[in-house]
């Protein structure tokens, strides 16, 4: 594996556009669980439960789903970024990063340091909520302590429509803006490393693809294989924290010979 970690250093100290996409793999060592993993989310809750048509269907339903995204949302407050969320705020000081583009929606990149305009969050953020009639926001933490005093499925204060996490659902529109700019900037990326994800759930998953399909480098960091393995340039089978980190420390080592 240290060949890999020094070819992926070099292929990013000799790119401009680097682009990073990262999974819930990334965010394991958080403490927050994947879905595909054994023991994982979709493990222990049916994803048709979270199905947004379900989610409109009845306040019974509403109740539920709130129900199980505050237990979900339990250690995605406790969470702090791991070595691998901070090596790729690292890559944005070395100058290193176009955008991360990550499916998560745990806050923690931009908890590691890496500026608002360089992450694209696919599928939004469990961070806050929004009405689905007039979109007015809530903090999440604010919703949280409504659900604890006993209310079963949260509604808006001014237009009485009904609160969801401001994330996106199975069935549910992906973000038009977030989505264009992902695809635009991986068409332009000349390196695109993917971290700790499975790479199964569309159109997140063709991503990696367009950037492979204009000229880029693809890397994948990631335990388990992916069925972009096969178009990968190189692929690293271990723990994402420690790899990225291992990268990272290998281009400062790269750049300072240069200087
Ligand atoms: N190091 C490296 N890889 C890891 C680690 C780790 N510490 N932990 C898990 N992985 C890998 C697993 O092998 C798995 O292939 O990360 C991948 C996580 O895959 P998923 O659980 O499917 O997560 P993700 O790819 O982000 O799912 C995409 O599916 O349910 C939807 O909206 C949800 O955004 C999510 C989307």
């Amino acid at each position: 594996m240290a060949g890999e970690i020094e070819k992926v250093a070099e292929w990013i100290v000799c790119s401009k556009r680097i682009v990073v996409f990262t999974g819930a793999g990334l965010s394991t060592e958080s403490g927050i669980p994947d879905f595909r993993s054994p023991g994982g989310v979709w493990d222990r809750y049916n994803p048709e439960d979270f199905d947004f048509q379900r989610f409109l269907a009845s306040e019974r339903s509403r109740e539920k789903y709130w129900q199980m995204a505050t237990e979900m949302y339990e250690p995605m407050k406790k969470a702090k970024p791991n070595l691998g969320h901070l090596a790729i705020a690292e890559l944005e000081r070395l100058g290193k990063l176009d955008c991360v583009i990550t499916q998560n929606v745990d806050g923690l990149h931009l908890k590691a340091g890496n500026s608002p305009e360089k992450v694209i969050e696919l599928h939004g953020t469990a961070l806050s909520v929004m009405c689905l009639h007039c979109r007015k926001r809530y903090d999440r933490d604010e919703i949280q302590e409504r659900l604890r005093s006993g209310l079963g499925a949260p509604t808006c204060d001014d237009c009485g429509g009904p609160l969801k996490p401001a994330t996106v659902s199975f069935g549910q529109a992906m973000p038009e803006k977030e989505t264009a700019e992902a695809f635009l900037r991986a068409s332009l990326a000349e390196l695109l490393i993917v971290i700790g994800s499975s790479l199964v759930v569309q159109p997140a998953a063709s991503v990696p693809v367009a950037a492979k399909q204009n000229r880029a480098k693809l890397v994948i960091i990631n335990r388990d294989p992916t069925p972009c393995d096969r178009i990968a340039d190189a692929i690293i089978r271990g723990p994402a924290g420690s790899s990225m980190a291992a990268i990272v420390e290998e281009v400062k080592k790269r750049i300072a010979q240069e200087a």
